[in-house]
């Protein structure tokens, strides 16, 4: 039997579920920008995720709920610009769905005309049951988001690990059943104990993403800006880091300041 992985010119919902049946895990990491993106799909991420994360790592806020519409679908513009096979999903901001269903499918199809991205993310479970099936209805693929939503956080009060309590854990099934009957076509999994997660990847036949839930799920997403080591500051136990950018950042700044103040920059070869 072979065990070659199969190659996919480009991702689509339909090839990551193809990639859970295969056993072949799924790779997502987010972009906020054209730069950025190109390299995260030249490398071979599967799914590209324009999160609302960048109202943190990119705009500065505490929390995602200050993004707006208008600003995901401008950062998410970029991101399809650049990428040439990943699967590109954005996240839809908060206040643009809660509502009500017309609402979330106004903001869904203003995601997907206005930046070209091939799908959306929603936050919660029972509660936006109606929004979810709505976008859905419309051809609209949708990824879920469930465990530690950060949208809710002042609902919850901290980002600590979600569902480790059975009624939580009991919820948190329940939701899962529902968005892959509503017609999810994956579901991101964060910061919930990993035999929870794990049993979710086993009972379900849409992918799961997990984000601080463990290896036993169908995939990994972690947020660019972390796993390059931008931000020393941001230390969760699930991250791993790939890089040192923010010294080695540092580091070029601080030499390309020195050589400009002591007129080192630019030489001869770096003028006309
Ligand atoms: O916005 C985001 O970056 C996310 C990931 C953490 C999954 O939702």
């Amino acid at each position: 039997m072979s065990t070659a992985k199969k190659q996919y010119k480009r991702i689509t919902v339909k090839s990551l579920q193809e990639m859970k049946l295969n056993n072949q895990k799924i790779a997502m990491l987010t972009s906020y920008d054209y730069s950025t993106a190109k390299l995260v799909d030249a490398a071979g991420v599967d799914v590209i995720l324009v999160g609302d994360s960048a109202s943190n790592v990119f705009a500065g806020h505490e929390t995602t709920l200050p993004i707006t519409l208008d600003q995901m679908i401008y950062h998410a513009s970029g991101v399809v610009r650049a990428a040439q096979r990943a699967l590109i999903v954005v996240d839809i901001p908060f206040g643009s769905y809660q509502s009500d269903s017309k609402e979330a499918l106004r903001s869904a199809i203003r995601i997907m005309k206005e930046s070209g991205a091939h799908a959306v993310k929603v936050e919660g479970g029972a509660e936006i049951k109606e929004s979810l099936s709505r976008i859905i209805q419309a051809g609209i693929p949708v990824m879920g988001h469930l465990g530690l939503t950060p949208q809710s956080i002042y609902k919850f009060g901290t980002y600590s690990v979600r569902a480790r309590e059975e009624e939580e854990a009991k919820k948190l099934l329940e939701d899962v059943a529902l968005l892959e009957k509503i017609g999810c076509f994956a579901i991101v999994l964060e910061k919930v104990p990993a035999k929870l997660a794990e049993i979710v990847s086993n009972n379900t036949n849409i992918p799961i993403i997990g984000i601080g839930a463990g290896p036993k799920v169908d995939g990994q997403v972690l947020v660019v800006n972390d796993m390059l080591g931008m931000n020393k500051e941001f230390s969760p136990r699930f991250l791993r880091r790939y890089l040192d950018l923010e010294s080695e950042i540092t580091n070029a700044v601080q030499q390309y300041v020195k050589d400009t103040k002591d007129n080192s920059f630019p030489s001869e070869k770096e003028q006309y």
